[in-house]
């Protein structure tokens, strides 16, 4: 029986994760082709510049049942035409698996659709906390000129599913309009 300290740390100020089980992910633009209304403008872009990070403390395997994953998304700013940086967005593979996300810092929207493809919005900012319930797809859009950072946990079993190349998980894409972020209808 002994005392002793946490084998994994969180800077709640930055949203950084440290420890033996930490693991990383990044994804550029290279990697995202299709995700951005404008292809043609993403195509043009460097495809090594980084859209979005993400960083999770790996305690327990992908897969074990029962588990939890904790981690942080940070979305780097910047637009693809008039298009603001995302995350791909996904459902869970589990379908009923929820999720937790919070806001660390920058700003940004939280798309959110469920699975007869109503499309709705919630405002990600620091402290702002976000209840994902299962069956609904989720991607981060940074509107921002900073990083935005967002806290998540999620379950191990939870799994992702991307969708179909053709398939629009969600009913709208955030555009710059005249400086104004907007939601947009999907023209399918
Ligand atoms: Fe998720």
């Amino acid at each position: 029986m002994k005392i002793e300290k946490a084998a994994a740390r969180t800077d709640l100020r930055t949203g950084a994760v440290f420890g033996e089980k930490v693991r990383h992910s990044t994804k550029r633009l290279g990697q995202l082709a299709g995700l951005f209304a404008d292809e043609t403008a993403r195509a043009a872009m460097d495809a090594d510049v980084a859209v979005y990070d993400v960083e999770w403390h790996e305690a327990a395997p992908e897969g074990t049942p029962g588990g939890l994953f904790f981690g942080t998304s940070t979305v780097h700013p910047g637009k693809v035409g008039e298009e603001f940086f995302m995350t791909r967005g996904h459902l869970h593979l589990r379908r009923e698996a929820a999720e937790y996300y919070w806001g660390v810092s920058g700003s940004g929207l939280l798309l959110l659709a469920d699975e007869a493809g109503d499309c709705r919005a919630e405002i990600v900012e620091p402290g702002s906390l976000h209840y994902i319930p299962g069956r609904t797809a989720h991607r981060l859009v940074n509107t921002g000129a900073e990083d935005l950072v967002v806290g998540a946990c999620w379950g191990t079993d939870a799994g992702h599913d991307y969708g179909q190349p053709d398939e629009a998980l969600f009913g709208a894409r955030v555009l710059d309009r005249a400086g104004v972020p907007t939601l947009v209808p999907e023209r399918l």
